[in-house]
């Protein structure tokens, strides 16, 4: 498996990391043999969020670190904060009493990365800069970084945070492709030319801050996965010829066509069954040529000038 030096930290994270959303039911035992399983096909990144199950995907993973001395080293792990009841939160004391939360639930003292989750209107950034010192100097958080943010937002909060801000997690996947249409669609009329995130994409490669894909295979704010969905015909026709050609799944085609992507992009997969992880990870290190990239974005009901 390839790995990422996430944001430039050095911190080498896998291509495709396990997002641990739908993990609360799985059970510590199950769990368990599922990070093993994650490990031995090169897979050592964990992305989570204080919200995850209400906190229990967070509970029972630390289950299995409480369980397993040793383990939390070989893992790099990453959790959320800043969304609230009915509200986003980036004030100091919500960001400063999530991580505590976080890190009591996961059963570690240290997170690698922290993430705040979606963008808050509310947002102070010199506020987040003062959370974000108090949690370094305590030896919390090594890195930091946020979801959902646009250009701007970026921008305006790296304005009152030293730390640099390494991550930017967005929906994107083949029926998620926003982040790449408006500039494919440069100068059209298109409905798919309208930028709605400040290039964001050309942004992140130009600071060299790592974008991670969150619902990979969903389509819609994730309603489904559309592999294997009847309603997308024409894509699952030619994911299962450049299955056929490559010599992996659909699920690895998937990934594949999101890390051909130059913009060194990590794919966080929420499946929780073992085997198509796998399948993911093998795709992962498949490179689809140009021409079959571009095949599978048209196939995808896109257009091209
Ligand atoms: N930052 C944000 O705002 C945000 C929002 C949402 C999610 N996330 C992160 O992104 C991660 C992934 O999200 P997600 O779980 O919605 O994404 P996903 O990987 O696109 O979808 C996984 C779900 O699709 C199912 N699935 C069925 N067929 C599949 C196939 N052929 N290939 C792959 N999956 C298939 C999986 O079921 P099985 O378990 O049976 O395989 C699982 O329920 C989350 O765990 C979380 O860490 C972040």
């Amino acid at each position: 498996m390839k790995t990422i030096n996430i944001g430039g930290t050095g911190v080498y994270g896998s291509a495709v990391a396990v997002g641990c959303m739908r993990i609360a039911g799985m059970g510590a035992e199950n769990l368990s043999r599922y990070i093993h399983t994650a490990l031995e096909y090169g897979v050592n990144f964990f992305d989570h969020a204080d919200i995850y199950g209400g906190g229990m995907s967070e509970t029972i993973f630390g289950q299995v670190l409480a369980a397993e001395p040793g383990l939390r080293e070989k893992l790099v792990l990453q959790s959320k904060c800043g969304i609230g009841k009915g509200m986003y939160d980036f004030s100091k004391e919500h960001i400063l009493e999530s991580v505590d939360g976080i890190l009591r639930r996961l059963h570690t003292d240290h997170l690698d990365f922290l993430l705040l989750h979606r963008p808050d209107a509310l947002m102070e950034p010199e506020e987040v800069g003062e959370a974000f010192d108090a949690l370094e100097a305590a030896g919390k958080v090594l890195h930091f970084g946020v979801s959902n943010f646009s250009t701007r937002q970026l921008r305006l909060l790296q304005s009152g945070v030293r730390q640099k801000l390494c991550v930017n997690q967005m929906q994107f996947g083949l029926k998620c492709t926003g982040m790449i249409d408006h500039a494919l669609s440069a100068n059209t009329e298109f409905p798919h030319a309208a930028d709605r995130d400040g290039e964001v994409l050309d942004y992140c490669r130009l600071e060299g801050i790592t974008l991670q894909t969150w619902s990979p295979f969903q389509y819609g704010f994730f309603e489904g996965p559309f592999i294997d969905n009847e309603n997308f015909p024409e894509l699952n026709a030619c994911l299962a010829q450049m299955a056929e050609k490559y010599g992996v799944t659909k699920s690895g085609i998937a990934a594949a066509w999101i890390l051909r992507h130059p913009a060194k992009m990590q794919v966080i997969a929420g499946t929780t069954n073992a085997q198509r992880l796998g399948d993911i990870a093998v795709g992962a290190d498949i490179q689809l040529s140009r021409a079959d990239w571009y095949a599978l974005y048209l196939s995808a009901g896109n257009q091209l000038p």
